[in-house]
């Protein structure tokens, strides 16, 4: 210990020379943190925590990373001094307790510990997170750090709504439980903290008895979603999405459901971003051309929803595509799966995206989605036709309310919308070119419509798939009781200010 101690006396002053450039998940060209002066990569907890301590000590900015499963230069603050303190080497299990018979139970995981590897551990001990689950290389803490959250209106699914108790290494190298808590201050700022009350160390986590799920996919016309009853789609399921295809007109309706675990011996395995290196290649030069070319973007568009209608499920146990729906598996293999063996990501050749998720109440959903419409349209009487450049089109999901001071669907907040039935997301993942600027097609609308949704309605960012931009005309949408009420927790937390993030600058809780 006294070794270590002074070993990270040593390596914490910042050399001014030495400018590391902290990539999210896309790699090159995708900081999270532009220009940092250290990442560490500790094995334990107790590391963690002398880390922090001596940072403190120098007045230098600390940031916890998991698996950089974010999008834009939002991690950090832009102090240059800055440590990152990489989770992925804390990652151990602990005190799994569910007893025969029981509905529920808890575990124990360190900071590093990812939704895969969780889901593997308990598959192996008949236990399963039930709906908190947001996907494979992912951590829970980032998760709950940043808000990420599933798609229900049924059920919790808020990664936070998960946790009962949150072990945080606060601004003074003191590891603090917070326990739940709905009437206390420090859990509701700890529920979606942004990683600004200090580094989530170790959760105790909620789990269940393990069970199976089935997936169906149902083609829905514009008009049947646009005009339709939204939370009727939705809300009976214990997770259901839309993916939207804007040139075609059409929804994706995805839903699941608990089934008795003897309905079927089929081990659904689901991928959402497995590809083949030819299949990525086409992709990217259709894409690319499609940055010039609306009819490359149309083919595009049409290529994906043709290949997004059958099911993206392989039968674990022999490999095997699944061609009919519904599927049968395991909660977790159906709900988020992970990639299939012999194939990469999408962003492992080199297809990379941009994007941006605004949360509604779903009470005015059809709303909301008629605006989007509108945006199209109006580029259309202009002679652009605007598509999804996305592999699984426009991502729309839903949240359960879930009251806490910073996510994204809390509710009883001072702009009097009603999101106490829950929230509508709009998650507008877009292609990004490899080719000349760099721009997408029609750069300015994606810019257009993100200010027309922020200004025209109720709505709260996403915390890691926004820009700065998007952050700062968002600001004024959030509670400012809210931010008080963080702002004191932080205080405690963090007096000296050692947890920065562009974030929590461009919010003022700082
Ligand atoms: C392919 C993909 C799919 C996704 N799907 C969804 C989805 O369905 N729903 C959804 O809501 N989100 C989704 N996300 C977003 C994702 O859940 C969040 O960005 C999450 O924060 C990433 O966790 P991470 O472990 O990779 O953390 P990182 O990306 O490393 O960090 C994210 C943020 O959390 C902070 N942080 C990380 N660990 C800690 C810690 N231990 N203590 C304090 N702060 C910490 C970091 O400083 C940073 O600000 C997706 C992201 C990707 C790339
Ligand atoms: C998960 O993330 C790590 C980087 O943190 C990467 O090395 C690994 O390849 C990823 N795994 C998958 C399956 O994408
Ligand atoms: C990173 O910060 C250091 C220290 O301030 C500075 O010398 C260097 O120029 C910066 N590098 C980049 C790429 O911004
Ligand atoms: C696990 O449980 C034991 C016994 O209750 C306790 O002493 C220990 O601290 C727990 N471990 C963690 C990591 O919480
Ligand atoms: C599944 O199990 C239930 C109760 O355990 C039983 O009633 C039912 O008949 C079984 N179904 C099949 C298809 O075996």
């Amino acid at each position: 210990m006294a070794r270590l101690v002074l070993f990270t006396v040593l390596t914490l002053v910042p050399s001014l020379t030495n400018a590391i450039v902290f990539n999210t998940f896309d790699g090159e060209g995708f900081p999270a943190c532009k220009n940092v002066s250290k990442v560490y990569d500790p094995t334990t907890v107790e590391e963690m925590v002398s880390i922090v301590k001596e940072a403190a000590n120098s007045g230098i900015p600390v940031r916890a990373s998991g698996k950089g499963h974010m999008w834009y230069d939002t991690m950090c603050s832009d102090d240059p001094a800055t440590v990152i303190i990489r989770t992925e080497q804390v990652n151990r299990i602990t005190n799994l307790s569910l007893l025969a018979g029981e509905a529920d139970g808890s575990v124990m995981i360190e900071a590093g510990v990812t939704f895969l590897q969780l889901a593997e551990y308990l598959h192996g001990q008949g236990a399963s997170v039930g709906y908190t689950l947001v996907n494979w290389n992912i951590t829970l803490a980032g998760s709950i750090a940043m808000g990420a959250h599933r798609s229900s209106l049924k059920e919790d699914s808020m990664v936070a709504a998960g946790a009962l108790e949150l072990h945080i290494i606060d601004g003074g190298g003191n590891l603090r439980v917070v326990k739940r808590d709905e009437v206390n201050d420090e859990w509701l700022a700890a529920s979606t903290s942004l990683g600004l009350l200090g580094v989530i160390a170790r959760i105790k986590f909620k789990i269940y008895p393990d069970f199976k799920v089935y997936a169906k996919q149902d083609i829905l016309t514009e008009d049947k979603v646009l005009n339709g009853d939204i939370y009727g789609l939705i809300s009976p399921y214990a997770t259901a999405n839309f993916w939207w295809w804007p040139y075609l007109r059409k929804f994706h309706h995805r839903y699941y459901d608990p089934v008795p675990s003897n309905i079927s011996y089929q081990e659904g395995f689901q991928s959402t971003f497995s590809v083949t290196k030819t299949e990525a290649d086409i992709a990217k030069g259709l894409l690319n051309s499609g940055k010039y070319l609306a009819t490359s973007n149309m083919a595009a568009e049409t290529l994906f929803f043709t290949l997004w209608s059958p099911p993206n499920f392989r039968e674990k146990s022999t490999e095997k595509a699944i061609l009919t729906w519904p599927v049968y598996g395991w909660n977790y293999d159906v709900l988020i799966g992970g990639l299939y063996p012999d194939y990469g990501t999408e962003w492992d050749y080199g297809l990379r995206g941009i994007t941006l998720e605004l949360a509604f109440p779903v009470t005015q959903a059809n709303a909301v989605l008629k605006r989007v419409r509108k945006a199209f349209d109006d580029e259309l009487k202009k002679g652009i036709v605007m598509t999804s450049t996305y592999r699984s089109g426009i991502n729309i999901k839903f949240g359960k309310a879930y009251f806490d001071l910073l996510g994204q669907v809390t509710y009883n907040t001072a702009d009097g919308a009603d999101w106490s039935k829950g929230a509508i997301m709009f998650d507008f993942p877009s292609f990004k070119p490899t080719v000349g600027d760099g721009l997408r097609f029609n750069e300015p609308f994606y810019h257009t419509l993100a200010t027309a949704l922020i200004n025209e309605f109720p709505c709260r960012p996403h915390w890691t798939k926004n820009t700065r931009e998007v952050f700062g005309q968002a600001k004024k949408n959030i509670d400012p009781d809210h931010l008080a009420r963080f702002r004191a927790v932080r205080q405690k937390f963090d007096p000296k200010g050692t947890f920065k993030s562009v974030v929590g600058e461009i919010l003022g809780v700082m």
